[in-house]
């Protein structure tokens, strides 16, 4: 017998495969402290899903209170441009700053900005996966996630903001950078690394936006300059840098691993691959949404308990517990994707699944304002793939990054005829 199965997101064991440690999680109580993240753990589909949305919790809890009445260190200075970068996007905003924030930026990264992408997100899946074809012809393997799965969505929303392909190899080592501190084990040197990055990252959104002021685009980032609300109010030169920090971002990032996670997925599933193959109209769409369900490449978001909240009630055999302000959660949304009292038989992978109330993109105030654009750029992925690599399998089984609140695959190795 191998040892038990634990939460331990600092482990890569526990990493490359969570969900027997989510099972057990599961089947206890409705939060379980953990010493070592000193966060309150939740895992069930219900709850995870309520508290998302409870406005008690809170991404942020500065808009209340400061460092010390949460028990919290002060911030080292060398932080501070980290924080303002992240601070002035909407994900670690709260009401009433949140509201008008998410209004503006929706005001121009809109649903007919994303649909009139659509033609060029299948032009690039196409011409990416003749790369592909062509890497493998030999018959050789070839990475999945460096040929297709991180190139589609960095250009798309670097495309997409209007920063000019001659900088974009800048842009992929700021987002890491930054990505790595919303990980449990970041340490000083990761935060350094991340506040060089913001002030690099930020100078250098600050003199794009003011070539755009000067002379705007067709762009998303000259309609984020150009964005009011009803009231004339606008996004400030902060807002508006903390916001093409956080568009890129989850560009970079979230779309990348949940396109390799999915992928692999539905490698290790031949006849669901088969079958998905057989049919792609019928099946792609569903495809999508089980593969973003299956293999969550967002497993875990925070949230700050701002009054105090009573998790679970008391059914099930397990009691109901107690929170108090000042207390952090976390939120398991990729053990509520295998919740057998949502999803039934949930750790079969089922491109047909329906319906799928997965929970990857989030719920309540601060659901994923991207989900419309990942969701095209994963059907275009695929459904180029099933469409034009009949032969996609395999080649070795592929290793995870290390970390869980943004996971994903190092690599894909495929072989392709
Ligand atoms: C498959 C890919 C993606 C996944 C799995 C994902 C997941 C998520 C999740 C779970 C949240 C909510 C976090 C929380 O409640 O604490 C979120 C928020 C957000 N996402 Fe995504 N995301 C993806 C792609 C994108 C893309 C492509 C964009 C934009 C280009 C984007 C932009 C955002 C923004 C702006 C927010 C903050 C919304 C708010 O605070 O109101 N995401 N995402």
């Amino acid at each position: 017998m191998g040892d038990p199965v634990v939460y331990q997101p600092g482990s890569p064991r526990f990493v490359t495969d969570p969900y027997p440690a989510f099972d057990t999680l599961r089947a206890g109580p409705p939060a379980l402290y953990d010493d070592a993240t000193r966060q309150w753990v939740v895992s069930r589909y219900a709850l995870v899903d309520r508290l998302l949305r409870d406005r008690r919790l809170g991404r942020t809890y500065l808009h209340v209170a400061d460092h010390a009445e949460f028990g919290r260190p002060p911030e080292p200075a060398y932080l501070a441009p980290f924080w303002a970068t992240i601070r002035n996007g909407m994900l670690d905003r709260e009401p009433p700053d949140h509201t008008r924030l998410r209004r503006l930026v929706s005001a121009a990264f809109t649903a007919r900005r994303v649909e009139q992408l659509v033609p060029r997100i299948a032009t690039l899946a196409g011409e990416l996966v003749d790369e592909l074809l062509d890497a493998g012809s030999d018959g050789s393997p070839v990475d999945l996630v460096a040929v297709l799965a991180e190139p589609l969505p960095v250009t798309v929303i670097a495309e997409l903001l209007g920063v000019p392909e001659s900088d974009r190899s800048l842009l992929r080592p700021w987002s890491a950078a930054i990505c790595r501190m919303f990980e449990l084990d970041a340490d000083r040197a990761d935060g350094m690394a991340a506040a060089a990055a913001c002030a690099e990252f930020g100078d250098y959104l600050r003199r794009l936006a003011a070539t755009r002021r000067a002379t705007p685009a067709d762009d998303l980032l000259t309609a984020l300059t150009q964005v009011a609300d009803a009231d004339g109010g606008r996004l400030s030169e902060d807002e508006l840098v903390g916001t093409c920090v956080l568009l890129l971002n989850a560009g970079h990032e979230a779309t990348v691993n949940a396109t390799g996670n999915g992928v692999w997925a539905l490698l290790r599933h031949p006849e669901q691959h088969a079958q998905l193959r057989a049919d792609p109209a019928a099946l792609l769409a569903p495809a999508v949404e089980e593969m973003l369900r299956y293999d969550c490449a967002t497993p875990m978001f925070e949230r700050w308990v701002l009054n105090d909240v009573t998790i679970g009630d008391g059914t099930g055999g397990t009691e109901a517990v107690e929170v108090a302000r000042g207390a952090e959660l976390a939120l398991l949304l990729g053990s509520a994707n295998r919740d057998p009292a949502v999803f039934a038989d949930p750790d079969r992978f089922d491109v047909s699944r329906s319906p799928n109330p997965h929970l990857t993109f989030g719920a309540g105030i601060h659901f994923c304002l991207g989900a419309p654009l990942a969701r095209r750029e994963l059907a275009a992925s695929v459904g180029a793939l099933v469409r034009r690599v009949p032969k996609l399998a395999a080649a070795a089984e592929p290793a995870y990054k290390p970390g869980f609140v943004v996971r994903g695959l190092r690599s894909l190795p495929v072989t392709v005829r």
